[in-house]
């Protein structure tokens, strides 16, 4: 039994309810997305609650019993999703209105399709916000390869901000929900920018073509397997990712690398991108963001060539 589900049912609404108070600066007419309670970094070890909208997600492991929750805390829809069973399983509804249809959020003044039917994921990666946002600032007039984009929030942010991006994925859905992103923001999806296929397989082509981009985003998962490439797991097979990246970067290009797992350190992942790195590069590493409190799975650095 985890520690929150000990916890006397007050003193979890009243941790839940701190936790949400230290996030309201967070929230604002730009952007209704974001983590409100990240487990035991807010005291609630195994709770997570995730804030789209309004329409609040707990993930929990399970076995403890979930919070009762009214919608006085704050919540217009409250569904629930058990983590590490069945991946497939859309999260179920235990409060407020009954969602039967997708939904936008905004993140900093753009908007993302939300889906709580769609399965595991909802449609955007909240831990990813301060990368979407710092890509911005590079974007205008630079060319974009956004690998393992999935809905495509990196390629919106990127186009958004002045660059031409092209998203690779290996899945036909996630691309068609991207595009759909595209068109939520006012901006024009032209089907050449989004390339359904292998990473591993299309790096190798841009290459072959001579074709370059000035801004590589790499944030693969933890493990996938291709037909044509085979199993990838990221701990392992990042700097052949990486090595296969650089051949399609313009010189004096940025890389993003983002790796997803516990068991790496920054400092691990740091020496795993130098090793496959030209010595004289500079990588500047950026932390979660503050909605994540206790947290350090994601480690992202961008890398400038
Ligand atoms: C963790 S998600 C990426 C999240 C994304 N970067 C974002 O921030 O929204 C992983 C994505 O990689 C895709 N994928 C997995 N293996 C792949 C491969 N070998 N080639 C292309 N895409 C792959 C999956 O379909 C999924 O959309």
């Amino acid at each position: 039994m985890s520690r929150s589900s000990s916890l006397p049912v007050l003193a979890m609404l009243d941790k839940i309810k701190a936790a949400i108070s230290r996030r309201s600066g967070l929230r604002s007419s730009e952007t209704d997305a974001c983590r409100l309670v990240n487990g035991a970094g807010d005291g609630l070890d195994g709770l997570i609650i995730d804030d789209f909208a309004g329409r609040w997600l707990i993930s929990s492991k399970g076995e403890e019993a979930l919070p009762k929750l009214t919608s006085e805390v704050g919540y217009r829809a409250l569904y629930s999703k058990t983590l590490s069973k069945n991946e497939k399983l859309a999260p179920a509804h235990l409060g407020g209105e009954l969602l039967t249809a997708r939904f936008p959020v905004q993140e900093h003044g753009l908007s993302y399709w939300i889906d709580f039917q769609s399965g595991y994921s909802q449609g955007l990666f909240l831990d990813q916000r301060l990368n979407r946002q710092r890509l911005r600032e590079f974007c205008p007039g630079k060319t974009v390869l956004n690998t393992f984009a999935y809905t495509c929030s990196f390629g919106v942010a990127a186009v958004f901000a002045g660059a031409k991006a092209v998203n690779l994925d290996l899945s036909r859905n996630y691309l068609e929900w991207g595009q759909e992103n595209y068109r939520l923001n006012g901006l024009k999806p032209e089907g050449s920018d989004f390339i359904y296929g292998d990473v591993f397989d299309w790096l190798g082509r841009f290459a072959k073509r001579d074709r370059r981009f000035d801004l590589v985003i790499l944030d693969p998962p933890t493990f996938s397997r291709s037909k044509t490439s085979g199993v990838f797991r990221a701990d392992q097979d990042y700097g052949a990712l990486l090595e296969r990246a650089l051949r399609v970067i313009e010189p004096g290009g940025i890389l993003l690398c983002c790796l997803n797992a516990h068991h790496v350190s920054g400092t691990e992942f740091r020496y795993i991108l130098k090793d496959s790195l030209p010595s004289s590069v500079d990588l500047r590493q950026m932390g979660m963001p503050e909605d994540f409190p206790g947290s350090d799975y994601l480690k992202s650095f961008w890398v400038h060539l």
